[in-house]
């Protein structure tokens, strides 16, 4: 029998909604054919938009989408993708190996409807690799200035009168590689002179909502390279700690779940390769708090400015992880670029994922699944006319009770289910009087019994749960429900424990209200 106790009264932070936010890039089927499918499909669409996908993702509300990428980002000029839709370039995409043309029918006014049909507040990454800060200026210009210019008329002429009102910008993408090789003092020079230029052109005076006051992501490490990551953020910070300092709101971890170097695939594992699958996405748990140390340790060294003219007030600068998720070895006979199937597996690492972001949500306040459809760690894959929910899915969405609460302590106890890994996870949060507690039980064939202690008097509500069957399963086109969350019983209560009984390879969310 496991313990897990929680404490109403240990608030650990308020857990940031936007911790639950998606990533879209040009790659492999994710807007081609997965997002966009154009005016004239057969395929049901929103002016052009997936309208099976829009409708389940706006059900979802993503807080955040980064878009357009990625590695694409840093190889995308905007201009491709506004105007005429018959007059834009056909370019050709190699990133990550999709090898196909781009028609650029999904551009900016494409992505901002996509944004305000599922409620998502746009990311916009801009490039600093192939493109220049005049490019970039334009592109905030057009998407942000109200009217009165001609890039704005642009815009509107273009079918959209209102501004888009971009908050945040992303500057460069994974400079340490495919944005640049830059070094970090190298991208922290550049990142310098993209930043003025963005809060300049961007600057309004006196302030006006119509135009928001740019929040401004640095690229921040590999995630995956335990030397690096702590070089690059030394040297990051160090350097912009020299001379006067440009606005930087936020910075982007990035923290991939590699498994490419094992022979399972997405589909094909046995238990070993479960576990050290899970095992494999926790070391994010240890990476955001040395990163978070980091730039606390950076931001501290910055002297005291001179004069009366204080460039900034009490600096803050949040964690963000841009993109993350489980990356395994492709399938042989994958349909594009970087698509691979999600299981109960990926469901698991979900939800052990989203549960470190919950924990530390005092840490770090933004998180992008990398990627929304077809790439990745996906939240729906797409078989022609059919799309599908993943298992990552179901887990967004029973996690959704928790953006907005107030986290507290939840503790686990009993035997570890494998070296490294705890046999119950668990994470709480109050929210509106209600208590809701996940339970993740990572054993591949085992079932297990917790006893439960909330330390006041709870009334137990409901429960759902995803899983309890084959490790291996997944949503296909021909079995589309496969893996579906299911209400669970309620609990018996011995005066002090609510006993729980957990499927093997499951994650349940337990929801008790609390009385006044
Ligand atoms: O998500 C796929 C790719 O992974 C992104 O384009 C890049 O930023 C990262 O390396």
């Amino acid at each position: 029998m496991f313990q897990v106790s929680i404490q109403t009264n240990t608030p650990g932070g308020v857990v940031n909604e936007k911790l639950h936010s998606q990533f879209i890039e040009f790659l492999g089927t994710c807007i081609s054919g997965g997002i966009w499918v154009g005016e004239d499909s057969d395929i049901p669409n929103i002016d052009g938009l997936r309208k099976d996908i829009v409708d389940a993702l706006a059900a979802l509300q993503p807080p955040v989408i980064r878009w357009p990428g990625g590695c694409y980002a840093d190889n995308y000029h905007w201009r491709w993708g506004v105007g005429p839709k018959e007059e834009r370039p056909a370019t050709f995409n190699t990133n990550f190996g999709t090898q196909a043309i781009e028609d650029n029918h999904f551009g900016t006014h494409e992505f901002m409807r996509f944004c305000r049909l599922v409620g998502a507040e746009p990311w916009i990454n801009v490039n600093i690799m192939s493109g220049s800060v005049s490019e970039m200026q334009e592109w905030a210009d057009y998407m942000n200035r109200p009217s009165g210019t001609t890039l704005s008329q642009e815009r509107a002429d273009n079918g959209d009168a209102e501004p888009f009102r971009v908050k945040y910008w992303g500057i460069g993408n994974e400079t340490w590689g495919g944005g640049g090789s830059y070094t970090a003092q190298g991208y922290e020079d550049e990142y310098r002179k993209y930043a003025t230029a963005l809060t300049s052109r961007l600057s309004a005076y006196p302030p006006n909502p119509e135009i928001p006051k740019p929040f401004l992501i640095a690229v921040g490490p590999d995630g995956n390279k335990p030397v690096e990551r702590v070089r690059w953020t030394r040297d990051f910070f160090e350097q912009y700690a020299k001379y006067r300092q440009p606005a930087l709101d936020g910075y982007d971890l990035h923290f991939y779940n590699w498994n490419i170097t094992h022979e399972d695939t997405a589909t094909q594992f046995d238990s070993e390769a479960w576990y050290r699958v899970l095992n494999g996405c926790l070391e994010l748990e240890e990476v955001i708090h040395e990163q978070h140390a980091l730039i606390k340790e950076g931001l501290s060294k910055i002297p005291e400015s001179e004069g009366p003219f204080k460039f900034r007030g009490e600096r803050d600068v949040q964690l963000i992880v841009g993109e993350w998720g489980n990356w395994h070895r492709m399938e042989p006979n994958a349909p594009s670029a970087l698509f691979q199937q999600c299981t109960m597996r990926d469901a698991l690492t979900t939800a052990l994922t989203l549960d470190i972001f919950h924990r530390n949500c005092a840490l770090v306040d933004m998180a992008c699944t990398a990627q929304t459809v077809n790439v990745l760690n996906s939240l729906f894959l797409t078989y022609d006319d059919v799309t599908v929910l993943t298992p990552n899915y179901h887990v967004f969405n029973l996690y959704k009770v928790h953006r907005g609460a107030q986290a507290v302590l939840a503790t686990a106890e009993g035997p570890s289910a494998r070296e490294g890994l705890d046999g119950v996870y668990s994470f709480a949060s109050i929210k509106d009087g209600q208590l809701n507690v996940n339970l993740i039980n990572p054993s591949y064939d085992a079932p297990c019994r917790v006893a439960l202690n909330i330390d006041r008097e709870a009334i137990f509500e409901s429960a759902q749960c995803l899983g309890g069957i084959a490790p291996d399963a997944c949503n296909t086109a021909e079995s589309p429900d496969a893996v579906v969350p299911r209400a669970a019983d309620a609990p018996s209560f011995d005066g002090e424990h609510w006993i729980i009984d957990l499927p093997k390879a499951s994650v349940s969310v337990y929801r008790f209200r609390l009385p006044e």
